[in-house]
């Protein structure tokens, strides 16, 4: 048997793996179907500090090897969070990590004051939403905005920051050292790749907000590539997403440089995916005589 586990921010967790935003709710129905003991966290659905409405008409497609999302953010505000959510995440057996949006930069502090409690382990801050007309992207896509909205959570929480990156940038080093600069304690990368869909009968969009953002398999090179890029330019911890599928995914997040690894579109095709991707990870060490998981952050040869 291998050791999984994993510090990440000062914060023990059982594997590197972790329940993407928007893709495990607030763990709670994940909870019915796997060993929550066995993943390292949850980061949950995005919340504001107001209740958000999201987008209207059709809000999800599939596509090849992936699909494309416009929820818009969609949450009940961190008020309600906390009040009813909170004290059932507390029982969930990993740690929770809540995903913050805002519509400018006081609101994120807001937010981050708000979710400043017991049973929070970090807060993930998302300004890499591409299916919001304010906020979201917007920050994530300039470095200077990206560093104020850093700065603000930083000055209004204790708990270790994580800025959560978007890919529809040409330069996401940039992005990622004004952030470090900034104070972030983490990164994390990527977000959704804008995309749309098209029906041809018709003539028109799919989705409702025309486009959204692009997840699952078919993003997992370009993930990859961001990670190790970001990786090897900051000295801050990362932790990678973007089309983890397989055991093997997480082996290539690491190795590319990533201390923790999310599991988000995977969860939606089926609940107990991250279940066997820890099995399979486990499994892989086995195989390949890796005693400590930690031991194959950043060993790509390249
Ligand atoms: C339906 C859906 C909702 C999402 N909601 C959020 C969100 O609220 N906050 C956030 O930071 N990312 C959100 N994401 C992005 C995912 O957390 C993740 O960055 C992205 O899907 C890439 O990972 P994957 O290919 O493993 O899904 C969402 C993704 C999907 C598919």
């Amino acid at each position: 048997m291998s050791s999984l586990a994993v510090n990440f921010l000062g914060i023990p967790m059982a594997s590197p793996l972790i329940g993407a935003s928007g893709t495990v709710g607030f763990g709670l129905e994940l909870a019915k179907f796997i060993d929550m003991k066995e993943i390292g966290a949850i980061s949950g659905k995005g919340l504001a500090p107001t209740p958000w409405k999201g987008n209207n008409g059709t809000r999800i497609a599939e596509t090849t090897s992936g699909m494309l999302n416009c929820i818009g953010l969609e949450n009940p505000g961190a008020p309600y969070f906390l009040e009813h959510y909170l004290p059932e995440v507390k029982k969930l057996g990993c740690p929770y990590i809540a995903n913050m949006v805002g519509k400018s930069v006081e609101e994120y502090a807001e937010c981050a004051k708000l979710l400043s409690v017991p049973g929070i382990s970090a807060l993930e801050v998302n300004i890499s939403c591409p299916n919001v007309k304010v906020g979201g992207a917007a920050f994530g896509t300039d470095p200077e905005q990206a560093a104020a909205v850093t700065r603000a959570v930083k000055d209004a929480t204790d708990l270790p920051v994580i800025v959560k990156l978007s890919p529809n940038v040409t330069d996401v080093v940039t992005i990622a050292k004004a952030v470090e600069a900034a104070g972030a304690d983490a990164i994390s990368l990527i977000n959704t790749l804008l995309g749309i869909a098209i029906d041809t009968r018709t003539r028109t969009p799919i989705l409702g907000n025309v486009t959204g953002g692009l997840s699952g398999p078919a993003i997992k090179p370009v993930a990859l590539r961001m990670v190790w890029q970001v990786a090897k330019a900051v000295n801050i911890p990362v932790c990678g997403l973007g089309g983890v599928m397989t055991g093997e995914d997480v082996v290539e997040f690491m190795m590319a440089g990533a201390k923790t690894v999310q599991v988000g579109t995977a969860n939606l095709a089926d609940p107990t995916a991250m279940a066997r991707i820890v099995r399979e990870l486990d499994a892989w060490c086995d195989k390949n005589g890796v005693k400590d998981i930690n031991e194959i952050v950043g060993t790509l040869k390249a």
